[in-house]
């Protein structure tokens, strides 16, 4: 198993392109199986994610290849709704292809995601809309076995708002007879991204980036040349991680917009976030932060994507900021981490309470889920002497080669095989 090894204390600096959004290239990709057609992607992250969906498209009997940035997905002649358990186990993502197999073949076979590292993530609001479509959802042995002859149109209201389960109604809804209305619906860019590629493949859908999405269904769709948008996430991991080095970076080709309750967080902490005419948004600022309270929410406000980076970050702020996670029940496990990089943070059920410490201090330390990678990988940049990060497979599934853009930046950081499995 591979991990990273990390010199502490150089500054970052320069301009970093910002990759394609992996949670905007998931349902991109899933969405293809609508229609029996070739569509284009541009701007797709080369990331363990969605070599996965990739593979998962394939196994359904898609033609997938890669030329660059772009992937080509040929879904003529697809004949196979039942997707293998071993590639969904991989990526709690891939129960995305339950709505559009649905609205392709009438029935879909998903095994169950399961729970995961950041909390028991149950998909029983994605079950419960495509019931009210029309669907029969049974579960066999791990599997939901969706059959459905006929979709139609209904009214959803969400009890919460769920960004896949949004996106899988909106694609099963573009099959449905009729007018489907989704209520409190994710707002979060990825599903707008979703919907702007449905409608270049013929769909009809109104109140795009609203809580209250109208799709009329029944059209057939056809394949699409689509871009999806910039990688919030990471954008927001760069900049904190260019503010907690003492560092001045330049992110290129991020809409601003979506990062708003991240810069006005930083913008408190002490950072500077200036967007320039061009689009370019420059960062610096330096420790010691001002302590800042967050809460996640929905978009837009605070992203749960992020909270493990800034929590990195308030470990240098000078005073107590609390963090409070709403939307995982479990996403804290950085935590522990971070203290034995010698953070001093108290979790209480919701709520984590950091005190912030004048520096932190390098130590081998283990991921467990994506974002907590980053904000460990984050908080090594900025200690004393080396810090390992082991287990960085997570890492991978999201970030496009981190260490390189890192390095790019001046950062002392390299990949090298650990021990271990
Ligand atoms: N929820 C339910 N029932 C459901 C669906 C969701 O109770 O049927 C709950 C969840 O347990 C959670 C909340 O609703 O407490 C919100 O979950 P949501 O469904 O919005 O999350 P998701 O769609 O599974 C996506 C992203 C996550 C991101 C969350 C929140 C993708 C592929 N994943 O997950 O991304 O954290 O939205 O913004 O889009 C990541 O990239 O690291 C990541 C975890």
């Amino acid at each position: 198993m591979q991990e990273l090894k990390i010199r502490g204390g150089r500054l970052l600096k320069g301009r970093i392109h910002v990759s394609g959004a992996k949670n905007a290239a998931l349902p991109a990709l899933a969405a293809c199986i609508l229609v029996d057609d070739i569509t284009v992607l541009h701007n797709m992250p080369d990331v363990r994610d969605v070599t996965s969906m990739c593979q998962l498209l394939e196994s359904l009997g898609a033609s997938v290849n890669r030329y660059g940035d772009a992937i080509h997905v040929d879904t003529r002649g697809m004949t196979q709704w039942h997707a293998p358990h071993d590639l969904v186990r991989k990526m709690r993502a891939s129960v995305l292809v339950m709505g559009p197999l649905i609205a392709r073949f009438g029935r879909a076979e998903v095994a169950l995601p399961g729970g995961c590292t950041i909390g028991n993530r149950p998909i029983d609001l994605h079950i419960n809309a495509l019931r009210q479509m029309g669907a029969e959802p049974t579960l066999i042995k791990g599997e939901e076995h969706i059959i459905c002859e006929r979709l139609i149109g209904a009214r959803i209201h969400f009890d919460r708002p769920t960004v896949t389960g949004t996106e899988n109604v909106l694609m099963a809804a573009t099959a449905a007879e009729g007018e489907t209305v989704l209520e409190n619906a994710a707002r979060e860019p990825e599903v707008a991204d979703l919907a702007h590629l449905l409608v270049a493949m013929g769909a009809q859908i109104e109140g795009i980036g609203t809580d209250t999405i109208r799709v009329s269904g029944g059209r057939t769709l056809h394949g699409a040349d689509h871009s999806i948008i910039s990688d919030r996430i990471e954008a927001g991991t760069y900049a904190i991680a260019a503010a907690m080095t003492g560092g001045d970076i330049v992110l290129e080709s991020i809409d601003s917009l979506m990062l708003t309750s991240l810069w006005a967080k930083m913008t408190h902490a002490g950072v500077s976030i200036r967007e320039k005419a061009s689009g370019d948004i420059c960062v610096s600022g330096c420790p010691p932060f001002a302590p800042v309270h967050i809460t996640t929410a929905e978009y837009p406000g605070f992203p749960t994507d992020l909270q493990a980076q800034f929590m990195a970050m308030m470990c240098l702020a000078k005073g107590e900021s609390v963090i409070t996670e709403n939307i995982f029940e479990d996403r804290f496990k950085h935590a522990s981490e971070l203290n034995r990089m010698g953070a001093d943070i108290v979790i209480r059920g919701r709520n984590a309470f950091v005190k912030g410490i004048p520096y932190l201090s390098g130590a081998a330390v283990t991921a467990s889920d994506l974002r907590a990678s980053a904000s460990l990988v984050i908080a090594g940049l900025a200690a004393r002497d080396e810090t390992r990060v082991l287990r960085i497979y997570h890492l991978d599934r999201g970030y496009e080669r981190i260490d390189e853009k890192l390095a790019c930046l001046g950062a002392d950081i390299k990949r090298v095989a650990g021990e271990g499995p």
